[in-house]
């Protein structure tokens, strides 16, 4: 009988139905591959997984350099394949993967490709907003356009550890962009380019780059939008905390805007089609230590303040690359599409680095899935014969919704494996998503992972075992989950509780740019021994997992991550807002919505004027996606006697729960929640 090497649970059942068992299939909800999948993947059985993860725990260092050893290095690691501590009570906590080992993550994506004979292979098919719109490039043409943009940063002082700021849509030039930093040892940080000018400030102002990437307007949906306008803002706000960049090189997106609707700042800004193409299509990789810093992604916590969350070179390129590859179970003859934009974890490690190092078709799609209407994602896997297709639960409801006709006008054939990644997936939209997006044919990979795993942590080997609809299933290779209580004692078998790891994988996160204090105290003071992911989890009694959403103050909305006290600053900075709190409530499509009770300030009435400029306040600070759902007016907030907010009576007033209430006695003023509660429908 086989058992997972961690205590996950017993697999004795797996075993059973993948001998033909079909009432065990039923009797637990499993949804098995079909034997012609199975028999062609990478993972075929269990049996095969079990062997290869009980390797990857017992010698993760032999596991993982056998793997590194199919990708290049221009000189070796040391003699230490890793080295961590991830124990608060020993010492500094400090992970490192193949340091010593010097190499370059975008000549793994290009170079090495091209020479191995794929350089005519197409490494991006590209979709424009209006249907009929598109481009293509293989891998010749991007390493040269990727080569051309090194050698403009090159020449404008860009050095190795210097960083750059990209604020881009997803144009080709975005991955371009990337791994053109990538090719100079510069660190990339991109900002999804739905933030406002605001939050860029905020970010240039922590990362300080030495050059801007952008371009002047794009349009989404019906409506165009200037994104210029926000970056120069930006800057403009930098400046006046004495940071300023050497330029803002603006990529002229022509199809949206004109050049000469376009706001410049002579001596700073340049226009990415002036200067770029004059230079070289071939540019010296700069060779770095696998412990060199790759990009900076900033996300959100449960502080005011967003998280630069660091990532190196090596680990990150092996386990990108390796977690695509079989969570995928990719075969070179594949098209992939992420729907994922890079200005997201997924859109590095699974747009860019992960397929790009697999030598992938990679699909780059500009505009939003349901527009002009709900089917064009469907028109996009038949165009380009998308073979993998990976998207978020909330565009699945949304499309859902939408009805079934949208989808089932294409044909789809082409589609092998589904994935989903962002939240929990509903066993109702997992059920639409598998029988009528997927004609009942297609494994579906629940992906769960976040921005500081670097890539897939738990996630099915679509062939290698069944599904359950809403479970991220099982471990992947070098993953050791556990589930831990209260006191942070590990609990074994059939459990709930909070989602930890134990030991470290190439692709964690190193630290938080500029604040490894924080690093430690978010992630590695509250179980100590472990990296906590600040995720609830339940697993069964066939060691699949079940995560249940975040129990931090952070709200997962449409897959994008959101601190409340971010969205409350935003509010509070309003001058009529006194005070304010936010919590997340179930939402149909967005999976979270954002709900915020405010106080305004004394004597201030009540308007729908006011809400919709409360609004606008957070749209204006963060960006619009991080816009309140509901406004509720609050005369008081339920506070303790040592003042501090009561979220739990916040978020079951918000949900409509008043039946659970619980004890509200220890409150201040047991009154305010009479009063929130008449006040719900105002
Ligand atoms: C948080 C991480 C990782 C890429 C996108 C979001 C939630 C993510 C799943 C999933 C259940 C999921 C978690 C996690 N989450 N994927 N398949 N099942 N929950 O990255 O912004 O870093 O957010 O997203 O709550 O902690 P992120």
């Amino acid at each position: 009988m086989a058992t997972f090497p961690s205590g996950a649970g017993n697999i004795s059942q797996l075993n059973a139905v993948i001998l033909g068992d079909a009432l065990a299939s039923e009797e637990f909800d499993l949804i098995f591959p079909s034997h012609e999948f199975s028999s062609q993947a990478l993972v075929s059985s269990p049996q095969k997984y079990l062997e290869m993860y009980k390797r990857s725990v017992e010698d993760p260092a032999g596991f993982w350099s056998d793997i590194a050893c199919e990708f290049y290095w221009k000189e070796k690691w040391g003699h230490k394949v890793f080295d961590e501590n991830l124990d608060v009570r020993k010492g500094p906590i400090k992970i490192q993967w193949f340091k010593g080992g010097v190499t370059n993550i975008c000549y793994n994506c290009l170079d090495r490709n091209i020479e191995s004979g794929n350089g005519d292979k197409v490494a991006i098919y590209w979709e424009g907003n209006e249907p009929g719109v598109d481009g293509v490039l293989t891998y010749n043409q991007l390493l040269q356009k990727v080569c051309q943009l090194a050698n403009y940063l090159k020449d404008n002082g860009v050095e190795k550890g210097n960083a750059v700021l990209i604020y881009l849509p997803m144009l080709m030039e975005l991955p371009i962009a990337m791994l053109a930093c990538a090719r100079i040892g510069a660190v990339h940080s991109v900002v999804f380019a739905g933030f406002s000018a605001e939050s860029v400030a905020q970010r240039i102002i922590d990362c300080r780059p030495k050059i801007v990437i952008t371009c002047n307007a794009v349009t989404r949906g019906s409506k165009i939008i200037n994104l210029k306008d926000i970056v120069n803002a930006a800057l403009d706000e930098a400046s006046h905390n004495g940071i300023t960049v050497d330029a803002c090189l603006t990529f002229e997106n022509e199809s949206a805007m004109t050049r000469k609707d376009t706001k410049w700042q002579v001596g700073r800004d340049v226009w990415w089609q002036d200067v770029v193409p004059k230079y070289p299509q071939v540019c010296d990789v700069v060779w770095v230590d696998a412990e060199d810093p790759l990009f900076l992604l900033y996300t959100s916590g449960s502080t005011g303040k967003p998280k630069g969350v660091l990532h190196t070179t090596g680990g990150y390129m092996i386990y990108s690359a390796t977690t695509f590859k079989y969570a995928f179970d990719y075969k070179q003859s594949d098209i992939y599409w992420c729907t994922a934009d890079c200005g997201w974890i997924t859109g590095h490690s699974y747009v860019t680095y992960g397929p790009l190092l697999n030598g992938a078709t990679v699909v780059v799609y500009e505009g939003a899935p349901n527009y002009p209407d709900p089917g064009r994602s469907w028109a996009i896997v038949d165009k380009y014969k998308v073979t993998l297709f990976y998207t978020a639960p909330t565009l699945v409801r949304s499309l859902m919704r939408d009805g079934d006709e949208h989808v089932t006008r294409y044909s789809r054939k082409s589609l092998r494996v589904l994935g989903s990644v962002g939240e929990p997936i509903n066993p109702s939209a997992w059920r639409w998503y598998f029988n009528v997006v997927g004609d009942s044919r297609c494994p579906i990979s629940d992906t769960w992972w976040q921005t500081e795993t670097g890539g897939f942590m738990i996630t099915p080997l679509p062939g290698a075992w069944p599904q359950k609809p809403g479970s991220a299933t099982l471990p992947f290779f070098g993953v050791q989950p556990v589930i831990v209580d209260e006191k942070g004692i590990e609990i074994e078998g059939e459990c709930s509780g909070y989602l930890c790891i134990k030991g470290s994988w190439p692709g964690a996160f190193r630290t938080l740019y500029g604040d490894h204090d924080r690093y430690e105290t978010t992630y590695f003071k509250p179980f100590p021994g472990y990296y906590f992911s600040g995720d609830g989890c339940s697993r069964d009694k066939d060691g699949y997992h079940w995560l249940t959403g975040r129990v931090d103050d952070v709200i997962n909305v449409s897959g994008h991550r959101i601190g409340t006290a971010e969205v409350e600053s935003a509010l509070v900075s309003h001058p009529q807002c006194a005070e304010a709190a936010v919590v997340g409530v179930e939402h149909e499509v967005k999976g979270q919505g954002i709900y915020a009770f405010v106080t305004l300030i004394d004597g201030v009435p009540y308007s729908e004027e006011l809400r919709k400029s409360l609004i606008l306040a957070v749209r204006k600070q963060i960006g619009a996606f991080a816009a309140p759902d509901k406004i509720h007016w609050a005369p008081g907030l339920p506070k303790t006697r040592s003042g501090k907010i009561m979220r739990r009576i916040l978020r079951k007033i918000a949900s409509k729960q008043l039946d659970e209430l619980g004890d509200t006695s220890t409150l201040a003023d047991p009154c305010v929640v009479d009063q929130l509660i008449a006040l719900a429908d105002c």
